[in-house]
């Protein structure tokens, strides 16, 4: 899950290819490389580090002229991030130069192979090897590039988004895709390549996405030419509208991505929704859904496959089904799913959530689901994703791009979604009385209003951020719906801040997690005034007789839990089932600003990415 970009057209690439590997840094930070295509030869910079890195070693180590290159941000799969694992890789005469993202599951026999032919290799990466495969294919067949790609190609297994320039082909990138994302801007006389859209949405919002064993010989004033990698076929290239602009890749004033998308949560929560709820008239539509309405009201069982925070969100949609339409609901990690031989029946329903629909452990799920007869739905975010082309059907979360890496929008939208999903259930099955089913429509619609409200504790929580920032170790306790949201409070502290942080439903605490309780523990217990209050307000009582902090997430109003708690964030109240929604909301502030506090990266922090394209 690497970023990639690549320019080939009239203007001079650099600018373009590093403004563009900013906007995918997203996809991986380790390392960053750039190459560049100038006066017959090529010009290559890499480096550990961010993007940043790369621009002030580039411009101490080569002229930045050219109007064709290429440009890599890494997320370290094969050997460790120094400069020479960054990309590009040359192959060995010097000749060919690749970027790639995903990894070579067989390059070690390959590797092996091309050492018995006499190539040597500079670094310990996979994609090395992949430079030198096609070289030898080249060099040994008397092929053009193309051809040597796709022969080179259908001797490889794994993952790959490549772009490869040959330097006896100055107006040509040969780029292919198999599991990672690669889309194609066309421009006048110029043409973009990359991870996604972003780096060229103020150029063109003409692309073409590559699917699946396909690749593009891009060359200049020339239509673009797609193959299928197996059999050679020729294929037309669909040419898609963009609807991405500037505006929602860019900051927008605040200090991080991840503040903005925060921030953002009561607009895209209305996106979400919009045209899909009528509560005025008792109405849920949602195309994916209506389609195959059958389908799901006769599943004997729905099985939510998912990772991270799209997991817990799984969890959050499993107590809404089965609460609303009484379907039984299991929740999976998707990469646990695939290598376990689930028992799947053709009666099943499978439903995929994902926020950047490229996670390669979800993907795989899917793919076995399908191949047991299952139907299979999906929960997405990015428009045309592959999740979202796999699924027989699906919704869009509509949260727009969402580019710090700690997820926060997706959550809640996806939550919305399922919500939306289980409660139309509900209403055809039957299972959720007219009132209850009207209550939550009307205050599904209310939600963006109360997140807003809930926003407005920010600086309440920022004085407990102060008390808070060094702590070591930090519990996260809730029952029923906000079980899930304790372990999406914990994963976003871990993640962001690098504090260690547990989730746990609150009664779990007696099992184990209480023999850490003392004064330096912080226990942020989600407590609103609902239907587990009093065993909430036990195990708050708990807390305190073991002289641990408590951080309570309180209803408004609330005068029980404020007078156990050290501290109180309170928030406005809704039905049990979409709370989850709200009280989300003080935990991913109370994440961002100790981290903030404590200096970390908040939009890009350590060892992660944002799409996890390797399993
Ligand atoms: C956490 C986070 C990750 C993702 C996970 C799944 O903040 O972002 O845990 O939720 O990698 O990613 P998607 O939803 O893109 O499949």
């Amino acid at each position: 899950m690497c970023g990639i970009v690549g320019y080939i057209g009239h203007r001079e690439a650099y600018p373009i290819i590093i403004k563009g590997l900013k906007r995918l840094e997203y996809r991986g930070y380790d390392s960053a490389g750039i190459v560049l295509y100038n006066d017959d030869e090529f010009k290559l910079s890499k480096t550990k580090g961010k993007v940043s890195d790369l621009e002030e070693k580039a411009s101490k180590e080569i002229d930045n002229k050219g109007t064709m290159g290429m440009g890599h941000t890494r997320w370290a799969t094969h050997g460790v991030p120094n400069d020479v694992n960054s990309h590009p890789h040359y192959s060995n005469s010097g000749e060919l130069v690749i970027i790639h993202n995903g990894i070579i599951e067989n390059y070690e026999p390959l590797k092996i192979e091309l050492i018995n032919r006499g190539y040597t290799f500079k670094s310990d990466t996979d994609t090395e090897v992949l430079v030198n495969l096609i070289e030898e294919i080249q060099k040994s067949k008397n092929l053009k590039l193309g051809k040597a790609v796709q022969v080179a190609l259908n001797q490889v297994v794994g993952a790959y988004a490549i772009c490869v320039m040959d330097l006896k082909k100055p107006n040509e990138i040969v780029a292919a895709r198999l599991g990672s994302p690669l889309a194609i801007g066309l421009g006048e006389n110029e043409f973009f390549i990359a991870s996604d859209a972003s780096p060229f949405i103020e150029y063109t919002n003409n692309a073409i996405y590559l699917e699946d064993e396909e690749m593009a010989i891009i060359r200049l004033n020339k239509p673009v030419k797609i193959r299928k990698i197996k059999d050679d076929q020729l294929v037309s290239p669909y040419i898609q509208e963009l609807q991405l602009n500037l505006e929602q890749i860019e900051k927008g004033g605040f200090e991080h991505f991840m503040l903005k998308e925060i921030h953002e949560q009561p607009d895209v929560i209305k996106d979400t929704f919009r045209g899909r709820l009528l509560s005025d008239k008792g109405i849920i539509r949602m195309a994916g859904v209506e389609d195959n309405l059958e389908k799901f009201t006769r599943a004997k069982r729905i099985v939510i496959v998912a990772c991270g925070t799209s997991w817990h969100a799984g969890l959050v949609a499993e107590y809404m089904i089965e609460e609303f339409a009484r379907i039984p609901v299991e929740v999976e990690y998707a990469s646990e799913f695939r290598y376990r031989n689930p028992i799947i029946n053709e009666d099943d329903v499978i439903i995929a959530i994902s926020q950047s629909g490229e996670t390669a452990d979800t993907l795989a799920a899917i793919k076995l689901a399908k191949e047991k007869g299952a139907f299979v739905f999906g929960v997405c975010n990015v428009v045309g994703s592959s999740i979202a082309r796999e699924t027989h059907a699906g919704a869009y979360t509509h949260a727009g791009p969402e580019i710090g890496v700690a997820s926060t929008k997706a959550f809640t939208t996806q939550i919305t979604v399922l919500a939306l999903i289980a409660l139309r259930l509900a209403k055809e099955k039957g299972t959720l009385s007219h009132s209850e089913y009207l209550r939550n429509l009307v205050e599904l619609e209310l939600i963006p209003e109360k997140v807003k409200e809930a926003l407005l504790a920010d600086s309440e929580i920022i004085k407990i951020a102060e008390v808070y920032k060094d702590s070591n170790n930090c519990l996260y306790l809730g029952r029923g719906f906000n079980y899930p949201v304790a372990l999406e409070g914990a994963l976003k502290l871990k993640e962001i801040s690098y504090i260690h942080a547990e989730g746990y439903p609150a009664a779990e605490m007696k099992h184990g997690p209480i023999a850490l309780i003392d004064e330096q523990m912080p226990v942020i217990v989600i407590a609103p005034n609902q239907n587990h209050y009093d065993k909430v307000v036990s195990n708050i009582q708990e807390i305190k007789a073991r002289s641990g902090k408590i951080i309570a997430l309180v209803s408004k109003g609330d005068v029980q839990v404020r007078k156990l708690a050290d501290h109180v964030i309170e928030m406005p109240q809704s039905t049990e089932a979409l709370t989850s929604i709200i009280a989300t909301i003080p935990l991913q502030l109370l994440s961002y600003h100790i981290a903030v506090m404590r200096e970390c990266n908040v939009d890009q922090p350590r060892n992660l990415a944002k799409s996890v394209t390797v399993e």
